[in-house]
Parts: C-alpha cells; sequence; structure tokens
C-alpha cells in the first residue's frame, strides 16, 4: 500500500454564499486539528484570498466567543478567477509556498465544484463541508445554515401574516432557493401557506388561482403563497402581477425576503451539525479519506466524491407538497 504523505499543516477556507454556522465549523476544524498537533492557517475571502496567498495563523483563541456568530470571520467570496487554469495553478503554488498539505473547504455547489476540479489537477488532498442555505447537495440529510434560514424565512412569514390578516390581504412571499425549493416546501407548511411554488414541481397561473379561489369561497380573510426565487413561473413579483390581472377579491402584498434568510446567529442544530462535521472532515483529511464531502444521514457519516455531491439528484418529497394543499383548504 502507498505510504500516506504526513500532514503537518491544513487550510481552512469559506467559500460562496455565507450560511449561519460557518463560524462554528471554522472553530471545529481549527480545534480539532490543534487536538491532533496539526498547524491550522485561515485562508482569507474565499477562493480570491487562496490565489492571492492571503493567509492567517490560527490557534485556539482565534476562534474563541464566534459559535454563535452567523457571517464567516474568514469572509467568503465567489470567485471567477479561481474557474481558470491560471488561478488553479496560482493557489496551489500559494498552498505550497505555506507548506499546506490538505485543505478544508465549507462550502456549497460551486465551491465542491472547485475543489473537484482543484483536485483532478493536483496532489494536495481536499475534504468538504457542505454548508448552503438551499440544502441542495447529495450525501448529507442537512447542510449548515438551512436549520436557521428556515426558522428565519418562517418567523417572517408569521409576521407577514399579522398584517396579511388585519387588512384582508393576499400575500406573496419570496424565500431563497436558486435551484431548490426546500426551503419554500418547509416554511410554507410550518407556516400554513395556502400554496406553494417551487422549482422542482409546476404551478401555473390557472391553477394558482383555482387554488386561491377555494380560500376565496371558504371566506378566507387572508392568504400567503410562498414563492422559492427559482420557480419557473418567475419570482414574487411577476407572478402576484399575473394573479392580480384575474383574482381581484384581496389586495395583494409581496415581500420579497432576501438576504435576511442568511444572516444570524445560527440555531443549536446547525452549531451541532457544523461541530461534527468539522470534527469529522479534519479525521478525514488526517486519516486518508481524501477528495470526499463529510456529511451525515440518518445520524451517519457518510463520504461523497465532490462530483457526486454536485451532480447526484436530491430526492425533492412532494407527498409534502400534498399535504399542504390537503391541509389549506
Ligand atoms: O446558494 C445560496 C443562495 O442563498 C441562493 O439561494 C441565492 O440565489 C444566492 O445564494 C444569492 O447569492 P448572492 O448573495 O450572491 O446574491
Amino acid at each position: 500500500m502507498k505510504k500516506q504523505k504526513k500532514i503537518n499543516c491544513i487550510a481552512v477556507i469559506c467559500s460562496g454564499g455565507d450560511a449561519p454556522g460557518m463560524n462554528a465549523a471554522i472553530r471545529a476544524v481549527v480545534r480539532t486539528a490543534i487536538f491532533n498537533g496539526i498547524l491550522v492557517k485561515g485562508v482569507m475571502r474565499g477562493f480570491e484570498g487562496l490565489i492571492d496567498g492571503d493567509f492567517i495563523d490560527m490557534d485556539s483563541t482565534s476562534v474563541s466567543n464566534i459559535i454563535q456568530l452567523g457571517g464567516t470571520i474568514l469572509k467568503s467570496a465567489r470567485s471567477k478567477r479561481f474557474l481558470t487554469e491560471k488561478g488553479m495553478k496560482e493557489a496551489h503554488e500559494q498552498l505550497v509556498r505555506n507548506n499546506i498539505g490538505g485543505v478544508i473547504i465549507i462550502g456549497g455547489n460551486g465551491s465542491l465544484n472547485g475543489a473537484k476540479n482543484f483536485t483532478s489537477r493536483f496532489k494536495i488532498p481536499w475534504v468538504a463541508i457542505p454548508k448552503t442555505i438551499d440544502n441542495d447537495l447529495y450525501g448529507t440529510d442537512y447542510c449548515i445554515g438551512y436549520d436557521t434560514a428556515i426558522n428565519t424565512a418562517m418567523q417572517a412569514i408569521d409576521k407577514i401574516k399579522d398584517t396579511a390578516g388585519s387588512h384582508d390581504r393576499l400575500f406573496f412571499v419570496e424565500v431563497m432557493g436558486r435551484d431548490a425549493g426546500f426551503i419554500a416546501l418547509q416554511t410554507g407548511i410550518a407556516s400554513g401557506a395556502e400554496a406553494i411554488l417551487v422549482p422542482e414541481a409546476g404551478m401555473d397561473t390557472t391553477r394558482l388561482i383555482s387554488l386561491l379561489g377555494k380560500g376565496w369561497a371558504r371566506k378566507k380573510s387572508s392568504m400567503i403563497v410562498v414563492v422559492a426565487e427559482g420557480n419557473a413561473e418567475g419570482g414574487a413579483f411577476k407572478i402576484a402581477k399575473k394573479v392580480k390581472e384575474k383574482f381581484t377579491h384581496y389586495e395583494i402584498g409581496v415581500c420579497v425576503l432576501g438576504h435576511i434568510q442568511r444572516g444570524g446567529s445560527p440555531t443549536c442544530l446547525d452549531r451541532v451539525l457544523a461541530s461534527e462535521l468539522g470534527v469529522r472532515a479534519v479525521e478525514a483529511l488526517l486519516n486518508g479519506k481524501h477528495n470526499v464531502m463529510v456529511g451525515e444521514v440518518h445520524k451517519e457519516t457518510v463520504y461523497t466524491t465532490f462530483d457526486k455531491a454536485i451532480s447526484h439528484k436530491i430526492s425533492f418529497d412532494k407527498s409534502l407538497l400534498s399535504i399542504l394543499e390537503k391541509l389549506s383548504v
């Protein structure tokens, strides 16, 4: 068997959109590395900082009192330069120059794609920790940030319902989810919405109006439609406009929740998940489980190749859509 090269120093990097729980993951990575006698460097500003060699030395105190904080102390970025051969080569040179023997990346789809491209060209091993409020990576039940985001969105919709009920209004609430409707599905059910529009299941305006008509017939004083930003019919403003042309029973309001869903203090579930995955990721790197994403499925630690994590289809529980339909009548 080929002998593994001993790793003495690792780098931790955050990439893509921020998500609550990233700091908890950084903390877990840094402290696990120190526990194992390994040096850790934090890479600032994602792949951009990796290319520029923007590294900081990290110790136990550099991650003190951050587990409860949203955002990321290392900052994050979406990098165009890392998509190029030149960018990846420069990043590799920076890692070699700094004696870094392995990389832990905390990221979503784009970040894992970067990790896949890099590791197919260079020998330095990487391990990924899944993070995205969209929860759209294969190989883990939950990505870091998702639980906090759905609770933030649910609480926001609860507040909108106060106004909807007080003024007899129909509200269209747009939640994040570029390619996936998981946030919309969960928050729609949890907030007692009348309808949900998601990329995974089509619902045209005619069907939506017929659904809302049932509510009107039942004398509902207000209604909520949760729209995932990536659904085929367009965003909340566009759908509200189309509905307004044919359905005139209610005054219509629109609210795009936007980035409030990405911020804030992580929930208990996200902090625990981030802590567990941070520890497992460092252990994977040190134990020779390389170029994989570490996830948790039914409470078991699972290792998935970068390619599979980003390209494998995640099952969308359509039965929950019919539950919503039954409960909203
Ligand atoms: O991928 C996570 C996500 O929050 C998407 O749901 C959303 O479309 C996107 O990031 C927004 O990214 P940005 O902050 O770059 O506008």
